[in-house]
């Protein structure tokens, strides 16, 4: 749902949208990282321009080695302290024993059951007691994006603040500000990834493709949200 910050022009900045939107929320904000060029750079700008900005990571299980590298690197760099959220196990235990562990490409159904397990109930308690988040999203990344604003009320978790900082951002301007300041990046983005998340639901891309198309690559284009950004 859209929100109105007062003083926040139409076209601000990711300092200014993450800083109205902190002020805001008038409590904790954490980012959710996914350890992504666009979540670096939101670390990256909170930590130049001393916003406080807390930071969660949801551990599905599946993500890729070169992924907890990151995390490691933005460690080292910011002394950052990570809190991670992990699935129930007893929730992973009953899917991988029902349906094996790749039961996720079957159907859809299947896909949203394992998404559901892995990120948006660890999700939900992530975000307890938060009175905003911010995540990577930006506009251009996806149809289901488009109509994306920089802050809105998170009605679907507790009509809380959801702030996209670098939602106006293109993949060039995100590409640039990274070699720019040297920000920490994730290998797999120089083997053709241009979109990351867990490692059996996620490949490279052929030149031309849309960046989002090595997420869940035998869906449809409409169906490529895993339940994180419900609205
Ligand atoms: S997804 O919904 O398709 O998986 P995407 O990978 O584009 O999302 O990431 C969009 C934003 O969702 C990220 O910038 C980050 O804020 C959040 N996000 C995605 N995956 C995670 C994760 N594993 N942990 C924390 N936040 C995440
Ligand atoms: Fe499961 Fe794939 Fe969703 Fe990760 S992205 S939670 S492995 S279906």
């Amino acid at each position: 749902m859209t929100t109105t910050i007062p003083g926040l022009p139409p076209n601000a900045d990711p300092v200014q949208i993450l800083r109205a939107g902190i002020e805001a929320a008038e409590g904790p904000v954490s980012l959710a990282c996914s350890f992504s060029l666009e979540d670096v750079a939101i670390i990256h700008i909170a930590h130049e321009a001393g916003l406080p900005l807390g930071v969660f990571a949801l551990d599905t299980g599946r993500l890729n080695e070169e992924t907890c590298e990151v995390a490691d690197a933005l460690v080292e760099r910011y002394r950052l302290h990570i809190d991670w959220f992990f699935p129930r196990h007893e929730a992973v235990e009953q899917l991988e024993r029902a349906e094996g562990l790749f039961s996720f490409r079957e159907s859809l159904d299947k896909r949203h059951a394992c998404c559901h397990i892995r990120k948006v109930e660890p999700l939900t308690r992530a975000l307890t007691g938060l009175a905003g988040w911010a995540t990577g999203m930006r506009r251009e990344q996806s149809v289901t994006r488009n109509d994306l604003q920089a802050i809105e009320r998170d009605t679907l978790n507790g009509d809380i603040l959801k702030i996209n900082p670098l939602i106006d951002w293109s993949e060039e301007q995100l590409t640039n500000y990274t070699d720019e300041h040297r920000l920490p990046k994730n290998r797999l983005y120089s083997q053709g990834y241009r979109s990351i998340g867990c490692a059996p639901c996620t490949r490279a891309v052929q030149p031309g493709e849309d960046a989002r198309a090595g997420r869940w690559w035998w869906e449809n284009p409409e169906h490529k949200e895993c339940g994180l950004h419900r609205r």
